[in-house]
């Protein structure tokens, strides 16, 4: 086999999230912080903080063409997210923060995504979408109510993610990314 077709028949691990800027990615690492010292566990490394919009798992690299292809009526306005709560699920023994109001935004931009995946016969590997930052893996979870002092969270792109699992943990590399118009540029007449 050429060397060019081995490189396209392999599959790679995807999916699309948003990703804090800096302040945002401190601010939910400190949380981490403090979030292990009674839950234990592993904290996701810093680099690697996202929220998950859509898993799509292992593609191959046709599908990873389309996958880049994100129309722009998926797109979705920039919007604020506030996150302000901590809590942990016992049943996947995950710690994350999230948001006591998700933004009509967050829930319009995955129902877009999903659907254009839907319609594309792209196998989305969906759950339900509970929006959430995961901070920690083998949590040792407790009913535990954590004040989370709200971090402001200008959410204004999108990004299809690479995971790659290596043996010191996954890997993220950023494929492509689409910016979020704020809506006063979405609404405003070209040339205006
Ligand atoms: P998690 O953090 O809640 O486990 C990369 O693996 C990202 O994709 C993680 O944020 C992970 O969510 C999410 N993910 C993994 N498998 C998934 C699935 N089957 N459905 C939805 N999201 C998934």
């Amino acid at each position: 086999m050429e060397p060019e077709a081995k490189v396209t028949s392999l599959k790679q691990r995807v999916f699309f999230a948003l990703l804090p800027d800096d302040g945002v990615r401190v601010a939910l690492s400190q949380a981490a912080i403090r979030m292990q010292k009674s839950l234990r566990g592993r904290r996701i490394r810093d680099e690697n903080i996202h929220l998950t919009l859509a898993f799509l798992g292992d593609v191959d690299a046709g599908q990873l063409a389309r996958l880049k292809a994100v129309p722009a009526t998926v797109i979705s306005g920039a919007f604020l997210l506030v996150l302000d709560r901590l809590g942990c699920w016992p049943h996947n023994a995950i710690g994350w923060a999230s948001a006591s109001n998700v933004p009509g935004r967050l829930l319009e931009l995955s129902r877009n995504l999903e659907a254009w995946l839907r319609i594309e016969g792209l196998d989305l590997q969906s759950r339900p979408f509970k929006p959430h930052v995961t901070l920690l893996r083998d949590a040792e979870c407790v009913p535990m109510q954590m004040p989370l002092s709200p971090i402001i969270w200008k959410v204004a792109d999108l990004a299809l993610v690479r995971s790659q699992l290596l043996p010191g943990g996954s890997r993220y590399e950023v494929v492509a990314r689409w910016r979020l118009p704020r809506v006063e540029e979405r609404d405003r007449p070209p040339f205006a």
